[in-house]
């Protein structure tokens, strides 16, 4: 099926609205414990609660055509006994209504790591209740909604709000225990097959997913034990988010693992693994802002350590899962640029994810987030080269893996505008739109904010030209030395991305497929009319002129590639 592209942006209910208890919202286990523990907290956030309409006109205008958001369960449900707040449903309608009213699409995440403090009390994501309390919400968005939205997921990023709830314990409820890391995981991939379950039984129009973390692994060498540290890191990062909601199971080799590691499983009944394997998803959402670096397991006790303060990044992050691997990022930190909080910002890594997850996944992908944080001042001319430099690059290789045939489909800024960044406060600033938080939460357009509008509004053509230069050159020739020497030279003088190859007249037909410019030698150019017949009106094809046609004139010939690389889009 042909998708329409989607270039919009991304937040989440309690990062953004505020009105934390505004229209009878309930408590979120987030507004329990960052108030108990005098924590800066989302209670106003971006106030995007008031200015959604004026939030949702910047996307339009900006030339975006979807929004992803979250719904706040606690805003929705308001007891254990699944009473509807229709006030919160309200919200949500409004928002998606204006979002049709600006041609925007709404990309609805049902759960991004909000959970009411009702389930917190009664165990929280430790608790198998909790599933099956998701799965009545869900039912409750599904019948309200359906019509109004296509896009749905789950969950936002189950790694994130479970790793950091129970392992690195900055997240509430804030516990260091590895079984009740397994527990929650698994409970959570049961919620999200239980949630998708739901929507197919209601016959709920459009396609549900699962929005997943993902950082690209790699490793410090290849050696034997680097590779298996390697595989182990990925399980642990990635696989059993895309693994298990894509393809119904949990990493087999994670689970033997873990069995070999004296982790008690037996909580994984028959009944609820059957669910999770008839239940995948119809698209799967990554998140990609960083890779991982790696290195083979060498002692100590499992830790895993986030940075909350980005200004002291030191190379300070050792973290370790004990029998698996050995976090390599400290090692890296002079070589890979990062961001104050120890981001590192490697492009590539979107790429090398995009190819990955599609070479064993039949579902198609959205880039659901990427973004970059920064200390920012609040002018009226905010210049955020940095978010433009992070974005294109990463747009660059989005375009590159779609090119090579990877299904994605989507990519989402995050964010619309700042928001309030979790256990960063909202001094670490994401937005293309600045909010002023001082100031009754103004807006203000940063440049990142124009150039993705022009970039969207022309099809990223700067972008797929500087690849087009980068690519695959058929020469037409009647052979002999000197169109090898040639061919030779315009490969060395154009790097590694072109690639040069020169057929003669008897051959050339068969080579003209993967071609991005054709060019003749003088002394068969009348074969131009055949070729562009073959090639079609996308590839350019020229002759070359008798007095260019030479070694010498390689570089000549290469400007004349540039030329009509650039005049063919
Ligand atoms: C993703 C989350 O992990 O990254 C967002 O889905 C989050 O909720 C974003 O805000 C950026 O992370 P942070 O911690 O810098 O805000």
């Amino acid at each position: 099926m042909k998708r329409k592209m989607l270039w919009g942006s991304a937040t989440a209910s309690y990062q953004c609205e505020g009105a934390w208890d505004l229209d009878e919202k309930v408590e979120s286990m987030w507004d329990r414990y960052l108030h108990e523990n005098g924590l800066e907290n989302g209670d106003v956030a971006s106030d995007h609660y008031h200015h959604y309409e004026e939030d949702i006109r910047m996307m339009a205008e900006g030339g975006q055509n979807a929004y992803r958001f979250s719904l706040s369960w606690p805003r929705i449900i308001r007891d254990l006994e699944g009473n509807v707040n229709e006030k919160g449903l309200a919200f949500y309608d409004t928002l998606i209504d204006t979002c049709h009213r600006y041609h925007i699409e709404p990309f609805v995440t049902i759960y991004h790591w909000d959970l009411p403090q009702y389930l917190e009390d009664i165990g929280g994501w430790q608790n198998i209740e909790t599933a099956y309390h998701f799965e009545k919400y869900c039912e409750t968005v599904f019948r309200h909604f359906n019509g109004k939205v296509r896009f749905w997921s789950t969950f936002n990023e189950p790694k994130w709000f479970i790793f950091s709830g129970y392992m690195s314990g900055n997240y509430p409820p804030c516990h260091r225990n590895i079984p009740e890391v397994i527990r929650g995981s698994y409970n959570v991939m049961f919620a999200s097959a239980l949630g998708v379950r739901k929507f197919r039984e209601m016959k709920t129009e459009g396609e549900i997913g699962l929005v997943a973390s993902y950082q690209t692994i790699y490793g410090l060498d290849e050696s034997t034990e680097t590779l298996n540290a390697m595989r182990h890191a990925d399980n642990y990062c990635n696989n059993w988010q895309v693994d298990t909601a894509c393809l119904g199971e949990f990493p087999s080799d994670m689970v033997d693992k873990l069995k070999e590691q004296g982790y008690d499983l037996s909580f994984a009944k028959e009944e609820e693994l059957q669910i999770i394997r008839e239940n995948t998803v119809d698209f799967i959402g990554i998140n990609y802002y960083s890779p991982m670096y790696i290195k083979p397991y060498t002692d100590g006790e499992t830790l895993v350590k986030a940075n909350n303060q980005g200004k002291n990044y030191k190379g300070d992050l050792r973290s370790v899962v004990k029998g698996w691997f050995e976090v390599a990022n400290d090692d890296m930190k002079d070589i890979i640029p990062h961001n104050p909080w120890g981001m590192f910002v490697y492009p590539q890594g979107l790429y090398d994810a995009l190819t990955r997850v599609s070479s064993y996944i039949k579902q198609p992908i959205y880039v659901t987030e990427n973004g970059y944080g920064a200390y920012e001042e609040i002018s009226n001319d905010i210049d955020d080269q940095y978010r433009i430099d992070y974005i294109r690059e990463h747009i660059r290789y989005l375009l590159k893996a779609k090119e090579d045939g990877v299904d994605v489909n989507g990519y989402f800024v995050w964010s619309p505008f700042d928001l309030y960044s979790w256990k960063n406060g909202c001094e670490k600033r994401y937005g293309l739109v600045a909010v002023d938080f001082d100031n009754d939460c103004r807006r203000i357009p940063k440049h990142s904010y124009y150039w993705y509008k022009s970039n969207i509004e022309n099809d990223f053509i700067d972008l797929r030209k500087e690849e087009k230069q980068m690519r695959n050159i058929v020469l037409v020739c009647n052979g002999g030395m000197s169109t090898s020497i040639l061919a030779n030279r315009i490969k060395e003088l154009g790097g590694d991305g072109v690639e040069v190859n020169a057929y003669g007249e008897q051959e050339y037909s068969q080579h003209l497929k993967d071609a991005d410019v054709v060019l003749i030698g003088p002394q068969i150019r009348y074969l131009i009319d055949d070729i562009r017949k073959r090639v079609g009106e996308n590839v350019p094809v020229a002759s070359i002129e008798p007095r260019v046609y030479g070694a010498m004139n390689a570089q000549k010939v290469l400007e004349m590639v540039d030329e009509l690389l650039k005049d063919s889009k």
